[in-house]
């Protein structure tokens, strides 16, 4: 599938600034009561803080943006005609896996789709968790809140490593496999490929 400029630069300013969180989240540490924010987490903290900001955009595009993956395809889940298309395409999934070969990479596929919305909402899950916490230790809203988030924070942060993994793993196969869908992604020329 064609993708705008916009959107490759969108998605690859996401995938680093996600992969960095992840990253970061790994070997930064949380202060004790009382005690100063180390360099890495004010990192974390200030890339987060970024993120949400692409993440808006990204949003507000996918609304906006004609000719490319509808919102209704990456979030298929109220629609029954497209929960038909969903289920052909899982339906194609098991059938090739269960001849162990790789499903053939289809351009617009509704299972990809929906994953790829799935992915959107965990991060976008984990950054607002993440702002709900921070807005805590700034005094802007409940203490009890700010608690919850961090618990539902750090819930989002595993579903977003599974979701990198898998997700850029699906992507390797493909290119592997002969169709080389990162380059034609993160591609920021112009007309793309
Ligand atoms: C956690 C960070 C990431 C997020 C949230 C994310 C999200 C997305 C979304 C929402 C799409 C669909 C875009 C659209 O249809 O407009 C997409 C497509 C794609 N992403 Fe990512 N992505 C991430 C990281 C990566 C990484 C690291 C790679 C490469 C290894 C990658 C490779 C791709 C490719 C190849 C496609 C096109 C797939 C297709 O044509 O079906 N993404 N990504
Ligand atoms: C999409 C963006 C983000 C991702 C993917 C992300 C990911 C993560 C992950 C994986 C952890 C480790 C959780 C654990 O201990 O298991 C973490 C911790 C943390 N993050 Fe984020 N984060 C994001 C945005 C933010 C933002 C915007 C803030 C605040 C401004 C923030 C503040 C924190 C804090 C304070 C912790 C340590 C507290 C805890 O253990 O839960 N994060 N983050």
């Amino acid at each position: 599938m064609q993708r705008s400029w916009l959107t490759r630069a969108l998605h690859t300013l996401l995938a680093l600034a996600v992969t960095h969180q992840l990253l970061v989240s790994l070997v930064m540490e949380e202060p004790e009561e009382g005690e100063a924010e180390g360099l890495l987490f004010e990192l974390h903290e200030t890339v987060g803080l970024v993120t949400l900001g692409i993440l808006l955009a990204f949003w507000l595009w996918a609304l906006v943006r004609r000719s490319e993956t509808p919102l209704g395809a990456l979030f298929p889940w109220l629609s029954p005609g497209r929960l038909r298309e969903l289920a052909a395409d899982i339906g194609r999934h098991l059938a090739a896996l269960a001849r162990l070969h790789l499903p053939e990479y289809r351009p617009a596929s509704p299972l990809a789709a929906a994953i790829h919305g799935l992915g959107l909402l965990a991060v976008t899950g984990s950054a607002l968790s993440g702002l709900t916490w921070w807005l805590g230790e700034e005094g802007l809203v409940a203490h009890a809140l700010a608690e919850a988030a961090e618990e539902v924070h750090e819930l989002f942060g595993n579903l977003v490593w599974a979701y990198l993994v898998g997700h850029a793993g699906m992507a390797v196969l493909h290119r592997l496999a002969g169709h080389d869908e990162i380059s034609a992604m993160f591609s920021l020329r112009p007309g793309g490929r």
